[in-house]
Order: structure tokens, then sequence, then C-alpha cells
């Protein structure tokens, strides 16, 4: 069984670090689009073009299944990519990571809850507009868009004392909020949850990628069953030379 996991860079690895924790059998291709990152800043018609362009490599690299992770490719460019993949299943972190707040707030409605992305996903308004189509009332959806994060991450910037500054700065208004819950919509704010927690005392800090292992466990139950031997990881990056700290984070995998 060969899984792609895309992203438009080194993010995606929070999301294939789950992935290959709980399916140490499954092969996999991470798929970096290291030479366009990052894509959160760019207009919808170039993130489908180049969305498009990487579902073409992968679907000739004949996986099994594809999880796009990344937030920004799923807001926008999901139909692209399930139409260049026909057959071949698709997982998104963003359906995944609605299935996640749902199950939350159906114990809670009343939690404010609070989408933390690029400015391409947080303007598609993609969660909100799911929540409220779910809920079916005026649940309290807040969305805040983060563009400095994901080059700060790409960079390395994963500790700096200005890494902490910047996650205060964007998420200070919400302080006034009595604490709920803080969706990572981007799959590179994984490497920063610590300083979001530090943040946003007493909000439960949550990204999607739980759900994208468990979605997937239920899907290849007999493969699981059947295949013990260990997989392995295939790497195909756009821009293989481009400098990212996070291409060394990567091998230790
Ligand atoms: N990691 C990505 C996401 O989940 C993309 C960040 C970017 O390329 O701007 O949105």
């Amino acid at each position: 069984m060969r899984i792609a996991v895309f992203d438009s860079g080194m993010g995606g690895i929070t999301v294939l670090k789950e992935l290959r924790k709980s399916f140490p059998q499954f092969n996999f291709l991470y798929y970096g689009d290291t030479a366009n990152v990052p894509y959160g800043t760019k207009s919808h018609t170039q993130i489908k073009t180049l969305v498009k362009a990487a579902s073409i490599e992968i679907k000739n690299k004949k996986v099994d299944a594809m999880v796009i992770a990344c937030n920004t490719a799923s807001c926008i460019a999901l139909d692209e990519c399930c139409e260049v993949m026909g057959e071949t299943p698709v997982y998104s972190v963003v359906e995944a990571g609605i299935a996640t707040i749902t199950r939350i707030l159906k114990k809670d409605p009343s939690k404010p809850v609070l989408v933390l992305g690029t400015k391409a996903t947080v303007r598609s308004k993609t969660y909100s507009t799911s929540l409220k189509n779910i809920f079916d009332v005026n649940i309290p959806v807040y969305e805040q868009e983060c563009p400095l994060l994901v080059p700060m991450i790409e960079e390395g910037w994963i500790n700096h004392p200005i890494m902490q500054q910047t996650v205060e700065e964007y998420t200070k208004a919400y302080l006034s909020l009595s604490p709920g819950i803080a969706f990572l919509a981007c799959t590179h704010y994984p490497w920063i949850k610590s300083a979001f927690e530090k943040a946003l005392p007493g909000w439960q800090v949550i990204d999607s990628a739980a759900l994208v292992v468990e979605t997937l466990a239920e899907n290849s139950k007999t493969f699981l069953l059947e295949n013990k031997t260990a997989g392995n990881i295939e790497w195909l990056l756009t821009d293989q030379e481009v400098f990212s700290p996070l291409i060394e984070l990567s091998k230790e995998i």
C-alpha cells in the first residue's frame, strides 16, 4: 500500500509523522512543493495550477491513496486534485479538521472556535461556512490569518522568541473570549503548538492529524491485518536544493 502525502512545503511532515507512527507497514511518497512554498499568500488561480501539476505527478507515481496534508491546497483546490486523481481515494486535512471540531462542538456548541491558518485558507471561509452549515445555528467561529508563521517555520525559527511574540500578536484579540478550541488549520503549525498553548491559556489547541489516521485505518483494515513488514518513505521535493532546516528534521521520521 503506497500513500502519497502532499504539502506545499515541509509542513505536511507533521501529518506524515502521525501516519508513519500508526502505519509503519505503509510505503509513503512525500511530495513537498518546496519550489513554490508558501501557497497561502498566492492567488486562487495560482494555487489551483500548482495543485493540479502536483496531482498529475503524484497520479503518475501510481499510489493507492493521497492525503492532502495542506489546508491551503484543500480549501482552494480539492476539486482539481480529485479530478486528476480519479478513482484514487483522496483524504483531505480540511474534511478531517471539520469533523474533529464537529465532534467537540456536539458536546458543547457554546465553545468559541478559533481557526488559525494561512491567508488563502482563512479568506476561503471553508471552515466557518462548513461549521455553520453543520450546526445550522449561529455558533461562535472566528478565523485568523497568520501569514508570517509559515515562512518563519520553514526558516526553522520554531523556538525563537520572535515566534512566541508573533503568535501572541495574532491571538491577543481572542483573549477576551472564554477559552474554547484553537484549531491549527495549517499543517506547519503543529511544529509551534506550544507557542499557541502559551498564547491562549486554557484553550484546547488541536489539529486534524488524528482523524486522518482514524479514517485511513478504517479504510485499510484488511491490508493492515495481512501486512506486517516495514514500509519506507520516498521523498519528492520540487526543489531539492532549497535550504530548509525542516528537511533536516524530516530525516528523523
Ligand atoms: N502547510 C500548509 C497548510 O496547511 C501550507 C502553508 C503555505 O504553503 O502557505 O496550509
